[in-house]
């Protein structure tokens, strides 16, 4: 009897933190009723968060004069009290929208797990919500560089795997888009060779449907390879000219004339097909920007990437990082989907006591790997049903789960080692520094990350 009385009258939450599970108490408490009002097939509810973290319901126009809406008030109200500071306040707590398309407006939103429509909306202040995968794409492989931390050589490993994929003889197409720490073209490019333009002046051409005019000027060749090319589209021109008047600007929704809104993700993905359409690269390189931000989130999920390769120095910081990343992608239920893409790289493994800090990265990437992406290791029987963490089911014989062992050198945990060489560190002419570079001396630097990319694109040629 306390326990109903408690669950019908609750404490508030403190903070942001325990809306969602407060919110799924809620849903629990009032299973049966909510299953009933929402049986017909076009019902729907959703529990929206604002952008403040306030939280209301949003339901179809039909129910606010529906004999219906009384009980509606009530359930609501008892998620307000539930939810303190983080509540709409009494009269504002229900919207009512016409269909649930209008009532998302372009917001991200999830099913909660064991009914089928009911969403979790979130709004936030950025696009960067990390909560949406685009699907792999199909055409020529895209492989994005990123790491949690910067500054780990990202950008130097990129520019090496460019130039060892080009002697291969492959014609690689590489974007610079850390836009707001640009430098990967300076590196791969000599002065006179940059181009006029790069992709900050597409995306504000772009969004005044002037794209076309700097579209043959925003990408070079690199002189570095002699067999393959490498086509470099920089982050900006040769002449920068207003940089931050432009950057301020690129991640604007574009409005088209029939009064659709495409998100600023969608004009980058629009550019880079436009790019491989007017290249014919084999392969395409994308140097993200780090960090959890809105660039690099377009960059991993909206580009439709094949690999995402994750750059990791060993420390705690780089850990609880990934740990945020992996979290989010499995409230938001896209794990399954992005996990096949990822591989741990080793950043500049030092060479003193090199084995001993490949086996500590080795054992710190795995633990984030089992403790979110991974599923759980059961003895599995065959007809035996269980439950993964984010939220799907497996049934015994039909699925054996994914994991792998510590060990495995296949595993996405297991880090592709980019060693320390005295001749990459320091940031003077990168460009220079490749161009009298041999094969061997790249190979035992970045051997391991190079013959997996190799692998990756292979891979993908031959199906
Ligand atoms: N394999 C390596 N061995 C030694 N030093 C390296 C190596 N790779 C990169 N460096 C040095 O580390 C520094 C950072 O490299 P780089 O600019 O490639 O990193 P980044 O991750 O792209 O950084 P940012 O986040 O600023 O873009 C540079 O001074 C570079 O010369
Ligand atoms: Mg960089």
């Amino acid at each position: 009897m306390k326990k109903k009385l408690f669950d019908l009258f609750p404490e508030p939450i403190p903070t942001f933190d325990l809306i969602l599970p407060a919110v799924r108490d809620w849903l629990q408490a009032y299973r049966g009723s909510l299953n009933d009002f929402l049986s017909n097939e076009d019902d729907w509810l959703l529990v929206n968060r604002d952008l403040n973290g306030r939280v209301r319901l949003i339901l179809p126009e039909r129910i606010k004069e529906s004999e219906q809406r009384m009980l509606w008030d009530h359930l609501a109200s008892n998620l307000m009290q539930r939810l303190g500071k983080h509540a709409y306040p009494k009269n504002a707590e229900i919207l009512f929208e016409t269909n649930r398309k209008q009532a998302l407006q372009g917001a991200t939103s999830y099913l909660v797990d064991g009914f089928i429509n009911v969403w979790v909306v979130d709004r936030l202040a950025t696009e960067a919500n990390w909560a949406r995968i685009a699907p792999e794409t199909e055409g020529v492989p895209r492989i994005v560089f990123f790491s949690i931390k910067g500054g780990v050589g990202r950008s130097t490993a990129l520019a090496a795997t460019a130039w060892s994929l080009a002697q291969k003889g492959k014609r690689v197409l590489v974007l610079d888009l850390d836009l707001e720490s640009p430098g990967l073209s300076s590196a791969l490019l000599p002065p006179e060779r940059q181009p006029m333009y790069g992709i900050t002046d597409w995306l504000i051409e772009d969004l005044v449907d002037n794209g076309n005019v700097i579209f043959e000027s925003m990408a070079a060749t690199s002189n570095l390879s002699h067999d393959g090319e490498i086509h470099i589209v920089p982050a900006h021109g040769a002449d920068h000219g207003e940089y931050i008047a432009k950057l301020g600007r690129v991640w604007m929704p574009k409005l088209q004339v029939d009064g659709t809104r495409e998100a600023w993700s969608s004009r980058l993905d629009r550019l880079l097909r436009d790019l491989e359409k007017r290249i014919q690269p084999d392969v395409v390189l994308i140097d993200s920007r780090s960090g959890i931000d809105e660039i690099a989130s377009a960059c991993i999920t909206e580009l439709g990437a094949n690999l995402i390769l994750l750059f990791a120095l060993e420390g705690e910081q780089t850990w609880n990082g990934y740990r945020m990343l992996f979290e989010q992608w499995l409230r938001a239920g896209i794990a399954q989907q992005i996990r096949e893409r990822l591989q741990v790289v080793g950043a500049i493994v030092p060479e003193l006591d090199r084995a001993e800090y490949l086996a500590g990265l080795r054992e710190h990437s795995y633990e984030v790997f089992v403790d979110t992406l991974y599923d759980e290791i059961a003895p599995i029987k065959i007809g035996e049903v269980g439950r993964r963490l984010d939220g799907t089911w497996w049934v015994g014989g039909l699925s054996e789960g994914w994991n792998f062992d510590e060990a495995d050198e296949a595993a996405p945990h297991h880090p592709w080692a980019v060693n320390w060489h005295r001749s990459f560190a320091g940031l003077l002419s990168l460009q220079g520094r490749l161009a009298a570079i041999d094969t061997q001396e790249v190979k035992s630097v970045f051997g391991a990350l190079i013959d997996g990319v190799s692998n990756a694109v292979d891979g993908r040629e031959t199906p």
